[in-house]
C-alpha cells in the first residue's frame, strides 16, 4: 500500500484540513502564524519542516521578502502550496538533505517524530544559520473533555507512517529541551491561552 493510502483523509485534502484546525483553534489558527513570523528577521532565508501547504509563509511571512521554501510529506498540500505560488517540495525530511538556511522552522508537527524527536531538531540546528523554531501543541486535544474536539484531533494521529498517539505535554515538551537543548535556548514563548509552546533555539556557533 502506498503512504498515501495510508495517510489519514485530513491529510489529503487542504480544505478538510483547514476546516478542522478551524475548529480546533478558531481564529487562532491564523493568528498564531503572525506571531510565530515576528520571530523572523526581514530579508532572511527560511525553510519550514512538514510545511502542510504554506499557510505559515501566507499568514506569517508573506510581508517579510523572505527566501522561503518548505517541505512536507503529503503530495495533495505540496500541490495545493504550489497552486499558490508558495515555494514547497514534497518529501520525507527523515530523509532531507539540509541546507543552510537562516532559520529552520516545525510548527505543531513534531510529534510525528517520537520516539526521538530530538534526532531531527539536531539536524535543524546544524543547518541553520539564525535560529531554529520549533511550535508545539501542548494542550493535549486527544484528551479534551469535549468528544468532537478529540476526535477531531485524532485525525491527525496518521501522516502515513502509522498511527501515532503521542502527543507532547507542556512537562514532556520541556524535558526534552532541558535534555537535549538546553544551551540553545534563547527564549520560550506561548500562542494564545498556552495552546502551543513556542522554543526559540540558538545554532551552535560554527568556526
Ligand atoms: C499537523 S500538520 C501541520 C502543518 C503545518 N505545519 C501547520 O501548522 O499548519 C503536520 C504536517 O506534517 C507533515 N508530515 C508528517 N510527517 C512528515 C515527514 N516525515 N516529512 C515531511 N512532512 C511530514 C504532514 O503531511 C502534515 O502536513
Amino acid at each position: 500500500m502506498s503512504k498515501s493510502h495510508k495517510r489519514s483523509l485530513i491529510y489529503t485534502n487542504p480544505f478538510l484540513y483547514r476546516l478542522m484546525m478551524f475548529a480546533l483553534y478558531g481564529r487562532e489558527y491564523f493568528d498564531r502564524f503572525a506571531k510565530i513570523g515576528f520571530f523572523v528577521c526581514d530579508s532572511s532565508s527560511v525553510v519550514e519542516l512538514c510545511c502542510g501547504f504554506g499557510d505559515f509563509y501566507t499568514y506569517g511571512l508573506k510581508n517579510k521578502q523572505v527566501d522561503y521554501s518548505g517541505v512536507d510529506l503529503s503530495p495533495d498540500f505540496v500541490d495545493y502550496g504550489l497552486k499558490k505560488g508558495i515555494k514547497i517540495t514534497e518529501g520525507d525530511v527523515n530523509s532531507f538533505n539540509f541546507p543552510r538556511s537562516d532559520y529552520y522552522i516545525m510548527i505543531s508537527s513534531l510529534y510525528h517524530f517520537h520516539p526521538n524527536p530530538e534526532i531531527i531538531i539536531k539536524k535543524m540546528l546544524a543547518a541553520a544559520v539564525k535560529s531554529v523554531i520549533i511550535v508545539e501543541p501542548v494542550k493535549n486535544l486527544l484528551n479534551s473533555r469535549h468528544k468532537i474536539i478529540s476526535r477531531l484531533a485524532l485525525l491527525l494521529t496518521n501522516e502515513g507512517e502509522g498511527k501515532n498517539n503521542f502527543r507532547f505535554t507542556d512537562g514532556s515538551l520541556s524535558q526534552l529541551m532541558e535534555a537535549h537543548f538546553k544551551k540553545n535556548i534563547v527564549k520560550i514563548a506561548e500562542t494564545k491561552n498556552g495552546k502551543e509552546k513556542i522554543y526559540i533555539l540558538k545554532p551552535e556557533i560554527k568556526t
